[in-house]
C-alpha cells in the first residue's frame, strides 16, 4: 500500500524536498515556496496514477475537512478547567480526533504528554480506557482530579482544614525556592505551610488530591509573582490565604459536579519521564495515541508551576532537567538543537512501536519552534521519528490558532498555525 499524503504548504520547504520527503499528492501547487523549490531542485512531482490509493487516508482527510478546527468560540466548561495549565488542548480537538480515528475494541487511548488531561477526560467521556503520562506532578494531579469522582462536601472539608491550620505555627518551608521571602510575604508563607501540613495530617486519601489541587490553584495568586506568566515580584494585594483556599476548593467541587459524564473507567495516570518508560510499566495495549508534545524552546512547564511544585513537596529543578523542549536547555553551555528534539521523538516512537496494536493511529498536534531565530518545523522531525519506527504518514492537516489564544509565547514559537499529524502503525 502506498501512502497518500495530503499536502500543506509546509511540505514544500526546500529542506523537505532535499530529504526526499516530498508529497505524492499536492493541493497547493500555486504556493511560491513550492514553485521556488521545484525551480531550485529541478524536481518535477507527479501523481503516480497507477498506485493503489490509501482509502483510510482519503476517508480521514474527508472527515477532517468536515470540521472547523479553529474552534474560535470554544466556551465549554472543560476549556476553563479545574486549574491553569499552559498550552492545553481545546477539548473539541481531541474530541473530534477520537471520533474520526476511533479506537480498536479493548485497547486504550494514550496521551504520552497528557498535561492537564484534556485528551484523557475526552476519551473517558466516551467510556474508553485511557493512559496519561506526564513528567510534571502538577499535570498528573490535575488529570487525576479532573477524571476522578465527584467531591461533594469538598468546600466544607477545606473550611475545616483551614480552621485547624490557622492554629498551627509550622516552621517548615519549601527547600527548593531560593529567595523565598522575595516571592512570598512571611504571613503568606506561614499560612501556606500550615495548610500543607494540615492537609497531610487530616485530608485522607479521598480528598487529599483535590485539596492539594485547591492549594496549587492559589499559590501564584497569593505570592508576589505578577502573574502566571510574568516572573517579576511586585507589590499586590494577596488577600486572605485561607479564604482563597476554601474558594478554590469550592470551584473544584462545582467543576466536578457540573461534569456531565461518569468518570469511568479510571485512567492510568503515570507520572514519569516518557523517555524512561517501558512497555511493561504501561502494561496495556494502545489503540490510539493522541497528544500535543512539548515544543523545543517554546515553553517551560516546570517554571510555570515552579512555586506550586515546591510548596507541594516536589523539586522543580529535577523536572526541568528532564523536560523536553524546556527553554533552559537551549541556553545552557551545551545548548540543545532541533536534533535533540528529533532524538527525543525517536525515543518516544520507539516506545510507541512496542505498545500500539497494528493499524493503531497516532495523532500529534504540533506547531513550529524558533531556535536562535531559525524556524523549526517540528512536524517534519516527528514524521522522521515516526517513519523510522513503523508509523506511516496518513495526513498532515493545518489548523489555524485563534489570535486570542495566549497560552503560547509567540516570541519563541510561530503559533499562528499548528498541524495535526496522523500516523498509522504498520
Ligand atoms: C503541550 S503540553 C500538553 C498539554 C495537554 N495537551 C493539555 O491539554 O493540558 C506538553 C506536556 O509535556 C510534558 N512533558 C515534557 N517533557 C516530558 C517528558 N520527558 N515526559 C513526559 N512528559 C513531558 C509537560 O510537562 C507538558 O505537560
Amino acid at each position: 500500500m502506498y501512502r497518500v499524503i495530503i499536502a500543506t504548504h509546509s511540505y514544500f520547504r526546500e529542506r523537505l524536498i532535499q530529504d526526499d520527503l516530498f508529497p505524492i499528492s499536492y493541493n497547493n501547487s500555486k504556493l511560491p515556496e513550492y514553485n521556488s523549490a521545484i525551480e531550485k531542485h529541478k524536481f518535477k512531482p507527479q501523481i503516480p496514477i497507477d498506485l493503489p490509493i490509501d482509502i483510510d487516508a482519503m476517508k480521514i482527510k474527508a472527515d477532517f475537512d468536515s470540521v472547523d478546527w479553529s474552534f474560535d468560540n470554544s466556551t465549554r466548561l472543560e476549556s476553563r478547567g479545574v486549574h491553569p495549565y499552559p498550552a492545553k488542548f481545546i477539548p473539541e480537538i481531541p474530541r473530534e480526533i477520537i471520533s474520526i480515528l476511533g479506537v480498536p475494541k479493548g485497547t486504550a487511548v494514550l496521551d504520552p504528554f497528557c498535561g492537564s488531561g484534556t485528551s484523557i477526560a475526552e476519551a473517558q467521556r466516551l467510556g474508553l480506557k485511557t493512559i496519561g503520562v506526564d513528567l510534571n506532578p502538577i499535570a498528573c494531579l490535575i488529570t487525576r482530579v479532573r477524571t476522578g469522582s465527584k467531591m461533594p462536601g469538598l468546600k466544607d472539608i477545606a473550611q475545616e482544614i483551614s480552621q485547624k491550620a490557622t492554629r498551627r505555627k509550622e516552621l517548615w518551608r519549601p527547600q527548593n525556592v531560593p529567595n523565598l521571602e522575595h516571592w512570598f510575604k512571611d504571613s503568606v508563607a506561614q499560612s501556606l505551610a500550615n495548610i500543607v501540613k494540615e492537609i497531610s495530617v487530616s485530608a485522607g486519601p479521598i480528598f487529599g488530591d483535590a485539596l492539594r489541587l485547591a492549594l496549587s490553584r492559589i499559590i501564584v495568586r497569593v505570592s508576589n509573582q505578577e502573574s502566571d506568566t510574568r516572573y517579576a515580584a511586585i507589590e499586590k494585594p494577596q488577600g486572605n490565604v485561607y479564604r482563597h483556599f476554601v474558594l478554590a476548593a469550592e470551584e473544584i467541587e462545582k467543576y466536578l459536579e457540573l461534569r456531565n459524564w461518569i468518570p469511568k473507567p479510571e485512567p492510568n495516570i503515570i507520572c514519569h519521564d516518557i523517555l524512561d518508560l517501558t512497555a511493561k510499566k504501561i502494561g496495556q495495549q494502545v489503540g490510539l495515541v493522541l497528544t500535543s508534545p512539548p515544543y523545543p524552546n517554546a515553553y517551560e512547564y516546570w517554571l510555570y508551576h515552579k512555586f506550586r511544585l515546591a510548596w507541594l513537596g516536589w523539586d522543580p529543578t529535577a523536572i526541568k532537567r528532564k523536560e523536553i523542549g524546556s527553554r533552559s536547555h537551549f541556553f545552557s553551555s551545551h545548548p540543545h538543537t532541533e536534533f535533540d528534539f528529533l532524538r527525543q521523538m525517536r525515543g518516544l516512537f520507539a516506545l510507541l512501536k512496542t505498545i500500539t496494536v497494528k493499524d493503531a493511529h497516532a495523532a500529534f498536534v504540533v506547531g513550529d519552534s524558533k531556535i536562535k531565530g531559525k524556524i523549526i518545523d517540528n512536524g517534519i522531525l516527528l514524521r522522521m521519528a515516526a517513519k523510522e519506527n513503523d508509523f506511516n504518514d496518513v495526513i498532515v492537516y493545518p489548523r489555524s490558532v485563534a489570535s486570542n489564544r495566549k497560552a503560547f509565547n509567540t516570541k519563541y514559537s510561530r503559533a499562528k498555525s499548528e498541524e495535526i499529524l496522523v500516523f498509522k502503525r504498520r
